[in-house]
C-alpha cells in the first residue's frame, strides 16, 4: 500500500482526484491537507470521509512545522500539489496571497519531501503560465518547449512555482513531474469561474456577466480526465518532465455561455456584457501530442455529453453550490460585478 499526501482535495480538481484515486486506486491511503480557504469545501469530501483509507487533516501548506509534522507521522510514498489560489480576478485585487501560498507553499512541500527521503512530488500547474496566443491564429498551440511568458498575478505565481519545482529537481534530485492543464469543468466546481457561474445565475434568472465581448477563447477539459492524466503521470511519467494536458476542445466564452442557457431552458436576453477583465489572456490551447505519445493519454469525455454531465451535476445537487453562494462569497460577487 502506498500513502499519497494530496494537498487542496477540499478544493475542485483536488476533490475530484481524491475521489477518482479511491476509487481506482482502493490498495493506497490518500491523505488530503487543505487551509479550507474560501474555496475549500468538506462539503466536497463527505462521500469519502468514512473511507478508511482516507484521512483529511486541515493544514496550510505553507505551515512548515505543520506539513514536516505530518510527513514524519504519515511517512507519504509521493505528493501531489493542487493546493492554490486559483482565480484569475482574485489575483487581480490581491497578488499578495498567490505569491504565499503559490510560491513559498510548493517550496515547503518540497523541502518535506526532501527532509524525509526524497519523496517523489507532482506539481498540479496550468497552461496560464505559458500566457496567451492570439485569437487569428488557430494554427499555433502551447507545446512543453513554449517559453513561460505570464499575463496576471496568478500566472506569475504559478510560473514562479513550476521553475521551483525544476530548481529541486536539477539542484536537489528532488524526483519531480509537473502537468499543465487547460481550463477544467465538472462537478464541485467553485461558482466564482466561469461554467458554475453560469449555471448558478441561469438557474437564479439572474445576469449572466461576460467579459468584454465574449470572443476569449479556452480550451476546456472535463477534470475526470484531468485527474486520470495525473494520475498516469505520477505512476508511468519520467522524472523531471513537463506534461501538458488538453482536450482540443477550444471554446469562445460567447458559446459556453449560450449552451448553458439553451441546455437550461433560459432567454439569452440574461447575457449582460460587462467590462473587460484587466490584461485578459485572448486564447489557450494545448497540444497534447506528448502525453498521448509517452504515456498513451486520451481526454475521453467529449464536450458535449461533459457540459450536461456537469449541469445536470449542479441540478442535483443544489445545496452544494447554494451553500456557497449564500454564505461570504455573496460579498465577493457584489464587489467583482457590482460597478463592472
Ligand atoms: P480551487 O480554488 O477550487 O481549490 C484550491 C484548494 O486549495 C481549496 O480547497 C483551498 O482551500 C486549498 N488551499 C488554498 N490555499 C491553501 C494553502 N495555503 N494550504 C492548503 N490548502 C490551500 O482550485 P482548483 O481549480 O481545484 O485548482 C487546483 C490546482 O489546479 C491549482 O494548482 C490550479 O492552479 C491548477 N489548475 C486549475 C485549472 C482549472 O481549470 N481550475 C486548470 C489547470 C490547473
Ligand atoms: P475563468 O473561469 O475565471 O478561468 P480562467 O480565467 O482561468 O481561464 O474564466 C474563463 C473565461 O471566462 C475567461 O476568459 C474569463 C471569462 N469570464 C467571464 O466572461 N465572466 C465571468 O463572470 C467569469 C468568472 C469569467
Amino acid at each position: 500500500m502506498s500513502t499519497i499526501i494530496v494537498t487542496g482535495g477540499a478544493g475542485f480538481i483536488g476533490g475530484n482526484f481524491v475521489h477518482y484515486h479511491l476509487r481506482e486506486h482502493p490498495e493506497d491511503r490518500v491523505v488530503c491537507i487543505d487551509k479550507l480557504t474560501y474555496a475549500g469545501n468538506l462539503s466536497t469530501l463527505a462521500p469519502v470521509m468514512d473511507n478508511p483509507n482516507f484521512r483529511f487533516v486541515k493544514l496550510d501548506i505553507c505551515d512548515r512545522e505543520g506539513v514536516f509534522a505530518l510527513f514524519e507521522e504519515e511517512k507519504p510514498d509521493a505528493v501531489i500539489n493542487f493546493a492554490a489560489e486559483s482565480h484569475v480576478d482574485r489575483s487581480i485585487e490581491n497578488p499578495e496571497i498567490f505569491l504565499k501560498t503559490n510560491i513559498i507553499g510548493t517550496a515547503t512541500m518540497m523541502d518535506a519531501c526532501r527532509a524525509f527521503g526524497n519523496i517523489r512530488y507532482h506539481q498540479v500547474s496550468t497552461d496560464e503560465v505559458y500566457g496567451d496566443l492570439p485569437l487569428d491564429r488557430p494554427d499555433l498551440f502551447f507545446t512543453e518547449t513554449t517559453p513561460i511568458h505570464t499575463s496576471s498575478p496568478y500566472s506569475s505565481s504559478k510560473a514562479g512555482a513550476d521553475l521551483l519545482v525544476m530548481a529541486y529537481h536539477r539542484t536537489y534530485d528532488l524526483p519531480v513531474t509537473i502537468s499543465r492543464c487547460s481550463n477544467n469543468y465538472g462537478p464541485y466546481h467553485f461558482p466564482e469561474k466561469l461554467i458554475p457561474l453560469m449555471i448558478a445565475n441561469c438557474l437564479n434568472d439572474k445576469p449572466l456577466p461576460v467579459y468584454g465581448e465574449g470572443k476569449n477563447v479556452r480550451d476546456w477539459l472535463y477534470v475526470e480526465d484531468h485527474c486520470k492524466a495525473i494520475d498516469l503521470i505520477v505512476r508511468k511519467g519520467t522524472i523531471g518532465e513537463v506534461y501538458n494536458v488538453g482536450g482540443h476542445n477550444e471554446m469562445a466564452n460567447i458559446d459556453i455561455v449560450k449552451l448553458i442557457i439553451k441546455e437550461l431552458g433560459k432567454d439569452e436576453s440574461l447575457i449582460t456584457y460587462v467590462t473587460d477583465r484587466k490584461g485578459h489572456d485572448l486564447r489557450y490551447a494545448i497540444d497534447p501530442t506528448k502525453i498521448h505519445n509517452e504515456l498513451g493519454w486520451l481526454p475521453e469525455t467529449k464536450f458535449a455529453d461533459g457540459i450536461k454531465k456537469t449541469i445536470k451535476w449542479y441540478l442535483d445537487n443544489r445545496s452544494w453550490w447554494e451553500e456557497i453562494i449564500s454564505g461570504e462569497y455573496q460579498n465577493y460577487y457584489d464587489k467583482m460585478y457590482g460597478n463592472r
